[in-house]
């Protein structure tokens, strides 16, 4: 009999899966535990990029494990029609865990999935069409969820109609441009939701992240919020948070919009629930989701059992255990740690964040946005078995999102691996800029 390797297909992985993206050095990796990711010769990795943020309890967490394999042996999978006693659970667990008295969960796989149900539930709700997302924004790749998402790289492949979506400026609270501000920036929505009344086309929801990750770690402030809030209802339209990356503990609350009097009418939340495992849902008051006509937003694998097992045991463990007053701690001290860093160093600026979600710029000696040192940056760290993602809407912020448990020796290898770092980029700059001089001398 033939097996595989003497088959004679050639099969490669699709450049756009983005694995070749991010450094072409990128280790493959084999095995994980709690921080760390080890690549096939054994060598360790810390893992600030928490699995893309859905890694919030840790990489292989032993109960996440044990659930998934009591599920395995039990029930794998139903169909999204039929009923398991493991989804009913879960159901339970997320009311508990949401900011919702009442509250309806409707699941779905993956974040953009979710992302695109929530837009058909505000359009099910108020029986308007357009929505207003915000510069800047990331909401997920599938061509419905790229109408919302704000590059227009990205936005190209959406099939959606043009009018189906408005973006609105958002903030930038590091920045002194009067144009990011908030103040500025509550006025323009306000003029938006009119350009869209003016269109006739008024909005069914203006749909937001509280900080803005994928385009830089760019928190909105709780005014913005707030005042988002009270601008969607003096408009009759619904305010949905994209709680997909800020959620289950990573700002340092269970939710961001756990936070008295920021609670949206819509909430979506996805990656840390499975804490690896593929499961989002849409959440928020039932008279508004049920507005969605049964059988409307449906897939084979949504509300799976073996998902529902897992996502059941990460709200236990979240509730006993409370990682996101662990987020907020380890997230202040490593924040003060690179504002240090930064008097100290022309060559990073800006570092902010809430909780676990943590970014800073990295900067020329005019001060602009460097992609370039942001690469540098990367490359070097990795060699020193730290990863993270670089990027954002100037391609120049280092996003650190580390699961939420990290320990006192972990957070001390993180900022002294930083400080490296950044001590062999302040050397090679001299150096460069050496030569630069000796260029210029005529
Ligand atoms: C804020 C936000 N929304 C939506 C998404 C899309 O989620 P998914 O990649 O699971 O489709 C992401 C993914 O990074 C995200 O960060």
């Amino acid at each position: 009999m033939r097996n595989f390797l003497q088959l004679e297909n050639v099969a490669i992985e699709a450049d756009s899966t983005g694995i070749s993206q991010m450094l072409s050095e990128t280790p493959i990796f084999s095995r994980g535990s709690g921080c760390w990711l080890f690549d096939t010769s054994g060598k360790r990795f810390f893992d600030a990029t928490g699995g893309s943020g859905a890694i919030n309890l840790g990489h292989q967490h032993p109960r996440v494990i044990d659930a998934a394999m009591v599920q395995l042996q039990k029930l794998i999978h139903t169909g999204c029609k039929l009923q398991s006693d493991i989804r009913g659970e879960l159901v339970t667990k997320l009311g508990t865990f949401s900011p919702y008295k009442q509250c309806a969960v409707l699941f779905t796989v993956t974040g953009a999935e979710a992302i695109e149900a929530a837009l058909k539930v505000a359009r099910a709700y108020t029986e308007r069409k357009l929505v207003i997302a915000f510069e800047r924004s990331y909401h997920g790749k599938t061509t419905g969820a790229l109408m919302a998402t704000w590059r227009e790289e990205l936005k190209a492949y959406s099939v959606l109609p043009e009018n189906g979506i408005l973006h609105s400026p958002y903030p930038i609270l590091h920045s002194l441009n009067q144009n990011h501000s908030t103040e500025f920036c509550l006025e323009a929505l306000k003029q938006t939701i009119q350009q869209a009344f003016d269109i006739g086309y008024p909005p069914a929801a203006i749909l937001l992240e509280p900080i803005q990750v994928t385009e830089g770690i760019l928190p909105a402030g709780r005014e913005f919020l707030e005042g988002v809030i009270a601008i969607a209802k003096s408009f009759k339209c619904l305010t949905i948070f994209d709680e997909i990356y800020t959620g289950f503990g990573r700002c340092g609350t269970p939710f961001y919009a756990s936070q008295p009097g920021i609670t949206p009418d819509l909430m979506v939340i996805g990656k840390a629930l499975g804490n690896g495992l593929p499961i989002s849902a849409t959440i928020g008051n039932p008279a508004v989701i049920n507005a969605l006509p049964s059988g409307i937003q449906t897939s084979t694998f949504s509300g799976q059992p073996l998902a529902c097992a897992v996502g059941s045991v990460v709200l236990d463990i979240m509730l006993e255990t409370m990682p996101w007053q662990q987020a907020r701690r380890t997230g202040t001290l490593i924040v003060e740690f690179l504002k240090e860093l930064a008097i100290n160093s022309s060559l990073i600026s800006a570092p902010r964040g809430e909780g676990l979600m943590i970014g800073f710029d990295c900067v020329d000696c005019q001060g602009l946005p460097s992609p370039e040192l942001a690469k540098a940056f990367t490359k070097k760290a990795m060699a020193k078995g730290l990863i993270f993602f670089c990027g954002g809407f100037e391609d120049s912020t280092i996003k650190l999102t580390p699961p939420l448990i990290v320990n006192e020796e972990e957070i001390q290898f993180l900022m002294s691996t930083l400080a490296q770092v950044i001590a062999e980029l302040e050397t090679d700059n001299s150096h460069y800029m050496e030569k630069l001089a000796l260029n210029l001398t005529p």
